[in-house]
């Protein structure tokens, strides 16, 4: 009794409101309705109540009143995309079992800002071409672990972030990312690309980019000037060419463990570039200690067949003023002999911890 006079009084102070608040009057009723319906009508595919929802909501979803922009239909074993409310900004589809994104089913979500795909078996050849055309403000695209061959055409302009890691991208077709001139983050990891061309020249905002896990057997051909870190680790990578990363003012992160880099794939300067903070150039060939730049904060030489420790790769000279920042230096897994630091290393490697055992 307690509970009815409670739905009642609630009704009662929605309708009065409902004018000043028109979704929350809805949702309201949708729940009211949405409680009767559960006790008058068996639902016997669905042991639970139905999830509390705007009456505009696909069922297999939730679209919690409280947040009026965002539909949940994650992990549900849905096999299709549900419509899609024209409200939505936030929409989820991550986790189900969905392979296939016919043209039309985002038409009406205009406003939408962030789509999760991922974790679904979307392939490359059931994604309309024209999917993406009415989302103009689209800032985040999720479609990691799904089954693509490559990426999606017609990318919305306004991207910033684009996932597309673990999936079977074997090539970056040369439009496919043009006129992403807002993205930030570009995923590409765990794919099987080659090689990204010049794919990249035009993302002028671009951070961040990883395409590590590849089987990349050069370097992009260009990299945005904005760029600050790449990733790029486990591919066949056995050379850098002539000051390639002496171009990249931002640059300040490298990560190229686990290739096939031979002191003879860089050389001199290749990686004395004083833009750089960080350096991995672990598990590679490399068998002498490559000139890096005095502002280099870590390098991780680990796993190579170094022979010798040479001040010299850090230091050209030393005196008062001149030194390496270098904080951190590891050196396990190489050939280096124990005890043969040379005894000129403080000087230079003044705040230095170095591993090398
Ligand atoms: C778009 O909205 C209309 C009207 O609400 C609806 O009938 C239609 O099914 C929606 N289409 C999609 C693809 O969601
Ligand atoms: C997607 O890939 C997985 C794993 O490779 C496979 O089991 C699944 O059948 C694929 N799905 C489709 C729709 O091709
Ligand atoms: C890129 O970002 C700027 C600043 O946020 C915005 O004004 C512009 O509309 C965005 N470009 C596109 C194509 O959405
Ligand atoms: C790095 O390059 C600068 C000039 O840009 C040079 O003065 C310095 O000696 C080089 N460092 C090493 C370790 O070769």
């Amino acid at each position: 009794m307690k509970i009815f006079l409670f739905l009642v009084y609630i009704y009662l102070w929605d309708v009065s409101w409902c004018q000043y608040d028109e979704y929350d009057s809805h949702w309201w009723l949708t729940y009211l309705h949405s409680q009767q319906y559960s006790y008058g009508q068996s639902y016997d595919y669905e042991p639970f109540p139905a999830p509390v929802s705007a009456s505009d909501c696909p069922r297999e979803c939730e679209c919690p009143p409280n947040y009026p922009t965002a539909m949940y239909c994650d992990a549900r074993n849905l096999k299709y995309l549900p419509y899609m409310p024209a409200r939505i900004k936030y929409a989820y589809f991550q986790n189900n079992h969905i392979s296939e994104i016919p043209d039309g089913v985002f038409d009406n979500a205009t406003g939408l800002v962030w789509l999760a795909l991922h974790g679904n078996q979307i392939i490359s050849d059931k994604v309309g071409r024209k999917i993406f055309l009415k989302l103009r403000v689209l800032e985040r695209l999720y479609m990691q672990n799904n089954n693509l061959t490559r990426i999606p055409s017609g990318l919305p302009r306004s991207l910033k972030e684009l996932h597309l890691s673990s999936n079977q991208i074997s090539r970056v077709q040369s439009n496919s990312l043009e006129g992403l001139e807002n993205l930030t983050a570009l995923y590409l990891h765990e794919n099987q690309i080659q090689d990204v061309g010049g794919t990249l020249k035009g993302l002028k905002s671009l951070v961040h980019l990883d395409i590590s896990n590849n089987h990349l057997r050069k370097l992009p051909d260009s990299l945005p000037n904005s760029l600050e870190q790449i990733y790029l680790e486990y591919n066949h990578l056995s050379n850098v060419p002539v000051e390639y990363f002496k171009t990249y003012p931002n640059l300040q992160y490298v990560r190229i463990s686990h290739n096939r880099l031979t002191n003879d794939g860089i050389p001199g300067n290749t990686f004395n570039t004083s833009s750089l903070v960080e350096l991995d150039l672990s598990f590679n060939q490399l068998n002498r200690i490559p000139p890096v730049n005095t502002n280099l904060q870590h390098l991780y030489l680990q796993g190579n067949r170094i022979e010798e420790f040479s001040v010299k790769s850090f230091c050209t000279l030393v005196d008062i003023s001149t030194f390496s920042q270098l904080q951190i230096l590891r050196l396990e897994g190489n050939k280096i002999k124990p005890n043969v630091i040379p005894p000129d290393t403080p000087l230079c490697l003044r705040k230095a911890d170095i591993i090398h055992m």
